[in-house]
């Protein structure tokens, strides 16, 4: 199976993709890493790694769905089958979403429904919660709405900092995202 991973942050998940990956722990292959922030450090990572990337600005295309054309040639070209958005930071536009229909996942670092968007650890702390966590979901429209796959807790507790609850949550999520990624890949070929 071949995955496309959409990143333009750090791309500390996309790494904990790309090591289970070639440590056998599913059967699949990150084809493409599609980054739309010039710089970004994963790109240095897919580099590192081997794997071609498409970086790309919204602001070269005249609309956002010329922009997400240019993203499904790419992944035509790379015969990517899904979508695996880490960090990416923009809404999934139709032209993505009908191309890519159930084959679109994301992790936010929130037990959604519960702070979905920006900064979701911040609202988690400013609201005071004492639990908080990961989320694995399809993606659909809107701003981390789509069904529900996988979830896993943690816990914010006395003299935690942002920074240290930050540390907890991308340690759940580098174990969760890729756990969950072979467990859809298995499961959509079994329905096949
Ligand atoms: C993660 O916290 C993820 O939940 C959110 O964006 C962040 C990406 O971090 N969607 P990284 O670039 O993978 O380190």
């Amino acid at each position: 199976t071949r995955l496309a991973v959409f990143a333009s942050g750090s791309g500390s998940n996309f790494q904990a993709i790309v090591d289970a990956v070639n440590e056998g722990l599913f059967d699949a292959e990150v084809a493409l890493l599609v980054c739309n922030k010039p710089g970004a450090k994963v790109i240095e990572r897919a580099e590192t790694a081997g794997i071609p990337a498409f970086v790309t600005s919204p602001g070269d295309y005249s609309s956002k769905a010329e922009f997400e054309k240019a993203i499904v040639s790419k992944l035509e070209e790379n015969r990517c089958e899904w979508i695996i958005l880490a960090g990416y930071m923009r809404l999934v536009g139709p032209t993505l979403l009908e191309h890519y229909e159930g084959r679109i996942v994301n992790i936010h670092p929130s037990l959604l429904p519960a702070f979905p968007g920006l900064d979701a650890i911040g609202q988690a702390m400013d609201k005071g919660v004492k639990i908080t966590g990961v989320t694995v979901h399809y993606v659909d429209s809107g701003m981390d709405t789509g069904p529900i796959i996988a979830q896993k807790a943690v816990t914010i507790e006395e003299g935690d900092t942002r920074e240290s609850v930050q540390k907890k949550v991308q340690k759940v999520e580098h174990i969760l995202y890729p756990q969950t990624i072979g467990e859809i890949i298995a499961l959509s070929k079994n329905v096949k």
